[in-house]
């Protein structure tokens, strides 16, 4: 024995040709919402700088018995009771509003939606990207073995300090991806463009339970990442500009997409007028507007709103662009395929943002105060409309139990 292995030939590739990609998703977001009018008041501007400027006009909040937990579970809920377990092999939980330094979010979330023990679970990290490397992760998985199902959440709360410039931009939002093979909804391309740069326009050490911002760098950074990513992605044979017909990008903001969809464009030289490029991304933008920043979900909230609207015709490419400062950029594209409009629910996330109650600034202000206790034991007041509840701390242990509709 040399010890020696024989290189594989290509063409005996054990890798599966079936498409891999998105076979259902869902949305899910906290039981609040207080409208930026609010907010503009408080700051002392003009509320068209939030609704015009920053392309956003409500945030999500999250109430006090409601975590990335309790939104990720009632995201995924819906996907497991319309597909079961069977197949199901991994749980990705991205978020980078973790709830411990040690324990995986996900492993809460297996328990609450009763999957069995033979499902790895892990929590991914990367700022607003991590979802993005959930799912090329599960893609991967699902293409050694197309038999196997992979569940990927995202679930993150936007918090920034009071009276802070980043305030107006916060919100929360989970979504519940199921990757398999011979996807209902995208079908993701194998051309993938990164761009990884060591940049400090957006953080939050382990000692602050919100985060740091340096604003105008971090819009620079996210333009530069993108033009990184479409230069890698173009340099690996990705399609043309031109044969790109919807763009989802992460959204902070939405007006942050209209900026970094116009820059792509023309770094990538394409012809259309600022009108025609607009509209690539106009159906992406319309859930994002009423949930705020969901960090590494905003991407895929996006991408549901796209979907949902039943805009694209079978057989379109849609390109998916994430950020996540620090920085990683991602740029890959998907189709989508026939009969996908039967595999949406486009009423579902409309309902739930039509459900949130809407709250005064006086009693946002005590949320956002009450976040920052820390305590061994802790009961949390019962206020959640959502099907799972955090229920406080028991000797520092968190509790979680499901919300049964007769106290909702
Ligand atoms: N009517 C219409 N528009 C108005 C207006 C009015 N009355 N008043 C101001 N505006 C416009 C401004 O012209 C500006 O537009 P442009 O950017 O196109 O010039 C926009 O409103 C915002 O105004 P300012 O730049 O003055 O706003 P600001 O300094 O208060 O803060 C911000 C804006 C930097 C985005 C801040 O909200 C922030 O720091 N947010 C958090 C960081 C962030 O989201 N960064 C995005 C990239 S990083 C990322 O994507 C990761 C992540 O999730 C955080």
């Amino acid at each position: 024995m040399t010890g020696e292995r024989p290189v594989p030939d290509p063409e005996e590739s054990t890798l599966s040709t079936h498409p891999v990609g998105i076979h259902d998703l869902s949305v899910a977001t906290g039981s609040h919402v207080i409208g930026l009018d609010e907010i503009a008041a408080r700051h002392g501007v003009d509320p068209a700088k939030y609704h015009v400027g920053l392309g956003q006009d409500e945030m999500s909040v999250l109430a006090p018995d409601e975590d990335v937990v309790t939104l990720a579970a009632a995201a995924a809920l819906p996907v497991v009771e319309r597909h079961g377990t069977q197949g199901l092999r991994t749980l990705l939980f991205a978020t980078e509003s973790g709830i411990d330094q040690s324990k995986s979010a996900g492993v809460y979330v297996h328990r609450l939606l009763g999957l069995p023990a033979t499902v790895r679970t892990v929590e991914l990290k990367q700022a607003c990207y991590s979802g993005t490397a959930a799912l090329q992760m599960a893609a991967a998985l699902v293409a050694r073995d197309p038999a196997e199902k992979v569940l990927v959440v995202t679930s993150d709360v936007a918090r920034y300090d009071l009276d802070s410039s980043g305030e107006p931009t916060q919100g929360a939002a989970a979504v519940a991806m199921l990757v398999t093979a011979d996807p209902a909804l995208l079908e993701i391309e194998p051309v993938t463009g990164v761009h990884t740069e060591d940049v400090m326009d957006f953080w939050r050490p382990n000692h602050r339970s919100t985060a740091l911002v340096d604003g105008r760098a971090s819009i620079d950074a996210y333009l530069r990442a993108v033009s990184g990513a479409w230069a890698d992605y173009a340099e690996r044979g990705g399609a043309p500009f031109e044969d790109i017909d919807a763009f989802a990008y992460h959204q902070p903001f939405t007006r942050m997409a209209t900026k970094a969809h116009r820059h792509l464009a023309k770094v990538a030289g394409s012809g259309l007028d600022r009108d025609a490029v607009d509209a690539q991304i106009a159906a992406t933008t319309t859930y994002n507007r009423r949930t705020g920043n969901s960090y590494t979900s905003s991407l895929y909230v996006g991408l549901a709103a796209l979907l949902d609207s039943g805009e694209l015709d079978p057989g379109s490419r849609v390109a998916l662009v994430s950020y996540g400062s620090g920085a990683v950029c991602e740029l890959f594209t998907g189709i989508v395929p026939e009969g996908y409009r039967e595999a949406t629910h486009p009423g579902a996330t409309t309902a739930a943002l039509d459900a949130r109650t809407p709250i005064s600034d006086t009693a946002y202000l005590e949320l956002h105060a009450a976040h920052d206790v820390v305590v061994a034991d802790l009961v949390t007041p019962h206020r959640t409309t959502g099907p799972f509840r955090y229920a406080g701390l028991d000797g520092h242990r968190r509790q979680y139990e499901r919300n049964e509709p007769a106290t909702r």
